[in-house]
């Protein structure tokens, strides 16, 4: 078995053998509530018509651009992964579903050549989970850096609910349905069970909340439906 998981070749590698099947696998893992949470976890962001820039960090295929740009019409939008297999995905969407509009680079977000105060908002959906603690430091500074004063961020990631009833109920799902979804589903059941892993170990978002506050972040901890994702949000002062 793998001897670091969060080393970031290894995680790259994990994502570019999944991205065939990635969609699902998201899916599947966020008990098919992915969608929505997608659009709450902006919810907070100011909605403008100006011509703001926003950034969507750990990308993926490009799931968050379209609430994103619901919410925001007529921001700029780069878009940052480091998995070509995901990119893939994402060009071909961003040349059938938008017009090319979105400026994808491929780059390590914990060692980017992103510009200081040059973003107005910051996203990033269910990328929390592959980092360590030293890694959730290095996120929340560069969160910081790349973002102009006053702008807003926002994360979330899937996570471990604390009620005790649905963290059984949770762990029925994880332990029995997932594996049978994912053995009838998906193309690769290693991969999605090293998801798993990285949600248990991760827990939720409380310590990162704590993390981006300690970077000098006006954050706040978010808990979406009962605990099953959290995420952090608030702004750079
Ligand atoms: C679970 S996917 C999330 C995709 C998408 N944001 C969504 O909403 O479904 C996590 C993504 O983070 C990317 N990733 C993980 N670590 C990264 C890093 N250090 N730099 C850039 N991308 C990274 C992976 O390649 C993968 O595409």
């Amino acid at each position: 078995m793998e001897n670091n998981i969060y080393n970031p070749d290894f995680v790259k590698g994990l994502f570019n053998r999944m991205s065939a099947s990635y969609e699902r696998v998201n899916y599947i893992t966020s008990f098919g509530f992915s969608l929505r949470w997608r659009k709450q976890y902006i919810a907070s962001f100011v909605s403008t018509n100006e011509k703001v820039q926003a950034i969507d960090l750990l990308t993926g295929m490009g799931e968050t651009w379209r609430t994103t740009k619901q919410k925001l019409p007529n921001a700029t939008i780069t878009a940052l992964d480091f998995s070509e297999g995901m990119l893939n995905y994402a060009n071909n969407k961003n040349k059938q579903k938008f017009n090319s509009e979105i400026n994808i680079i491929i780059q390590d977000v914990l060692n980017n050549q992103l510009p200081d105060n040059h973003f107005d908002f910051v996203t990033c959906a269910f990328g929390l989970k592959t980092f360590n603690e030293e890694q959730i430091k290095k996120l929340a500074q560069e969160t910081k850096r790349i973002l102009k004063p006053g702008g807003q961020f926002s994360f979330i990631e899937v996570s471990k609910p604390e009620n005790f009833i649905l963290q059984k109920l949770y762990g029925l799902y994880i332990g029995k349905m997932v594996p049978l979804l994912g053995r009838l589903l998906l193309g690769n059941p290693v991969e999605y069970r090293m998801l798993w892993r990285y949600t248990q170990e991760f827990g939720n978002a409380r310590r990162a909340s704590e993390i981006f506050k300690n970077a000098g972040l006006n954050a706040g901890f978010d808990s979406y439906f009962w605990g099953c994702a959290t995420g952090i949000s608030g702004s750079k002062v």
